[in-house]
């Protein structure tokens, strides 16, 4: 057969890759997992929430600012609205609640909740618990036993440098002035919210854009080498890469318009161009779309992510955006992309400045299981992370870039390698 040239490379995914075992000399609770979700900022935890209708609105930014992650704002509402979430978030109090010694043992909460004194088994006050939304007590209990892990294993909230939590804020390249209303609400980076950045007119726009602001912008979605070396050269002091096209749970774009580019190859992608501006390490790399634990989470990293954003990864938790929903016996919470009929006419409805560039649907919506709270996740990412990071021989993401290392698996392996040959139990 005639190589006729139209075939330019492998595309790969999470499924199709697995961490190399590598020497560490560390042990897993030890790896430092510090990052930046954009340039100048960092967090704890690196993990970000995607700005989403269904998943950040200021309550789920708060708990997990608190808890050493960060959210960002999503941007289906009017621009008031967007500087109000952002507004709460800078006024929430900043310190995850306290130990529970006592919760442990039992604390009742009955009726209606309400701020609760978390008392120590001496009955000496240990700290308050705030809850965020009137879930049932076993939510609080949870969220109280998952913020303990995290605070007992030296995890701190993210501030900026007035003591305040951190947040993020998505913006449109098209609309400076929500941009620059957000710096002024606080926002501590935006993050631009297009399904394919690469295109003459948002590249302008953002150009513009990220002149009229002083805060760092995380320039996205994009995918390819060529992406981030054209937006680099014409964006003055770029604050990061949001990557990866269409590798979202909730996305149709691959489907409907056939174009792609999963998230771990993008990353591969923009950490070559970023090698080659010597700009790698510096300009943070944000993997986004399709993670769906910390296993993938750190595969991006060894890829060259600094933070991987999700939104599935959140949808569940009480905290989120989406309503709960009841089947059955079972809790589910709305989750739906933002390129979703539903998303769509939102959209059009509360900000008058949004119009259409496509008529297309490209977001499916649903429901996920309701999942708790985000402590809960949060967690299984940190520790998670930790644990995949130890494997790969890293005491760090920056040791992660520099040492970590991937393989292909074959389909045959993939199968051997996740759980097999039993019947789980439910
Ligand atoms: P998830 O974490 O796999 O659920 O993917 C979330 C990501 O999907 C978001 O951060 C966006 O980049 C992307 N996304 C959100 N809404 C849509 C949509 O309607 N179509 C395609 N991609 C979307």
């Amino acid at each position: 057969m005639k190589d006729t040239g139209k075939i330019v490379g492998e595309a790969l995914t999470f499924e199709d890759t697995i961490i190399v075992p590598g020497f560490s000399p560390v042990e897993p609770s030890q790896v430092d997992l510090h990052s930046s979700p954009a340039r100048g900022i960092t967090i704890n935890v690196p993990v970000v929430s995607s700005p989403m209708d269904t998943v950040t609105g200021w309550r789920l930014a708060v708990r997990l600012a608190q808890l050493g992650a960060v959210g960002v704002i999503h941007r289906n509402m009017s621009v008031e609205e967007e500087v109000a979430h952002v507004r709460r978030v800078k006024e929430a109090p900043q310190e995850p609640f306290h130990p529970y010694e006592t919760a442990r043992e039992g604390v009742r909460i009955s009726g209606p909740v309400k701020p609760t004194v978390i008392t120590d088994t001496t009955g000496r006050p240990a700290g308050i618990l705030l809850p965020l939304g009137s879930g049932p007590h076993t939510f609080l209990l949870e969220d109280a036993e998952y913020t303990a892990r995290l605070v007992q294993a030296g995890v701190r909230p993210s501030l900026d440098g007035m003591g305040r939590l951190l947040v993020g804020a998505a913006v449109s390249p098209f609309h400076a002035e929500r941009a620059v209303a957000l710096e002024r609400a606080g926002a501590d980076f935006l993050v631009t919210d297009v399904a394919h950045l690469h295109n003459a007119n948002a590249v302008r726009a953002l150009q513009d854009m990220a002149r009229r602001v002083g805060i760092p912008v995380v320039a996205g979605n994009i995918g390819t080498r060529e992406a981030a070396l054209d937006i680099a050269s014409k964006v003055e002091a770029i604050g990061g890469f949001r990557v990866g096209i269409s590798s979202g749970s909730i996305c149709s774009t691959g489907v409907v318009a056939g174009a792609s580019m999963p998230t771990l190859q993008a990353v591969l992608n923009v950490r070559s161009a970023l090698e080659e501006l010597g700009l790698a390490g510096e300009i943070p790399i944000m993997a986004d779309g399709g993670v769906r634990g910390p296993g993938d989470a750190a595969k991006a990293v060894i890829a060259g992510a600094s933070t991987v954003m999700g939104g599935r990864l959140f949808a569940g938790v009480e905290e989120s955006l989406g309503r709960k929903v009841r089947v059955g016996s079972r809790l589910y919470k709305t989750y739906r992309g933002m390129a979703s009929r539903g998303a769509m006419e939102e959209r059009y409805a509360s900000d008058r400045y949004s119009k259409p560039s496509k008529q297309l649907e490209e977001g499916v919506e649903g429901l996920v299981p309701y999942s708790g709270p985000a402590s809960k996740v949060v967690a299984h990412m940190y520790f998670g992370l930790q644990a995949a990071l130890g494997y790969s021989g890293a005491g760090s993401i920056r040791e992660a870039w520099e040492n970590g290392l991937l393989a292909r698996i074959t389909p045959t392996g993939r199968g051997e390698v996740n759980p097999h040959d039993i019947i789980l139990s439910p």
